[in-house]
């Protein structure tokens, strides 16, 4: 399955893309991570990076769309991907088109995850990261077994630069302004579908693999 994901910041793309990977067998694309380990190794995409997301900002279209590109290219694709926060501007949307349409490829779906934005700054200030395996926790609702230590891999974890306040307030205006009307353009493709992502993370889950279910033998 060739699928995106879609949702404000810590809405839980994150979280339901580590269960579909593992559900359909597809990589998981992340730009934010792409992004992450970019800064982590310090090399030029990092550098250019880390300016705009430590302001909340988004990276500019061109970079991202050629960073996409690239990765859609690996052998591990062929069988499917899970997009997680690209397309995040109309442009990109466009040259995800061209660059599907170069490969011979369409989406199956696009997968609208949706949250009161009330509940989202208490996911997101509350989010601890892996800055080794890039497991997902939550001080509140997702701990590890051991406080501040990573259960897969036993690293400290640590909490994402863009993860303060202020910096998620300036995230979810970027969203609203430049990520929402993507929305629409996938509507219109006949591609959307709006998951309610508030409630368990297993129950999410099972919502996403009910409407998928129609698309995919395996489910
Ligand atoms: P990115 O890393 O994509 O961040 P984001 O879109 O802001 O989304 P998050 O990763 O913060 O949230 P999420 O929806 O994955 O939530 P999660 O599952 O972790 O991008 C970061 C930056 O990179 C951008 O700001 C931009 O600068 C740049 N960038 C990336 N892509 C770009 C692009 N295409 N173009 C330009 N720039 C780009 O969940 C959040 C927390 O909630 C976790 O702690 C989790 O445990 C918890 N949680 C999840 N689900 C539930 C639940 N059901 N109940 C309770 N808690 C839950
Ligand atoms: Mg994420």
């Amino acid at each position: 399955m060739r699928l995106l994901i879609m949702g404000p910041p810590g809405a839980g793309k994150g979280t339901q893309a580590v269960l579909i990977k593992e559900e359909y067998q597809i990589p998981h694309i992340s730009t934010g991570e792409m992004f992450r380990e970019a800064i982590g190794n310090n090399t030029c995409l990092g550098i250019k990076a880390k300016d705009y997301i430590d302001k909340g900002e988004l990276v500019p279209d061109d970079v991202t769309n050629e960073l996409v590109k690239e990765r859609l290219k690996h052998e591990d694709t062929k069988g499917g991907f899970l997009l997680d926060g690209y397309p995040r501007t109309l442009n990109q949307a466009f040259a995800l088109d061209i660059i599907l349409s170069e490969f011979g490829i369409f989406l199956d779906a696009v997968i609208n995850v949706y949250v009161p934005s009330s509940i989202i700054i208490d996911r997101i200030v509350g989010r601890r990261v892996c800055p080794s395996c890039g497991a997902g926790y939550h001080i509140k609702t997702l701990k590890p077994k051991v406080s501040g230590i990573c259960d897969a891999c036993g690293h400290k974890l640590i909490q994402r630069e863009d993860d303060t306040e202020e910096i998620v307030v300036n995230r979810l205006r970027v969203y609203e302004e430049r990520t929402k009307p993507l929305l629409e353009f996938y509507n219109q493709k006949g591609l959307l579908i709006n998951i309610d992502g508030n409630g368990d993370i297993i129950d999410i889950f099972k919502r996403i693999k009910h409407t998928l279910g129609g698309m995919n033998d395996n489910v």
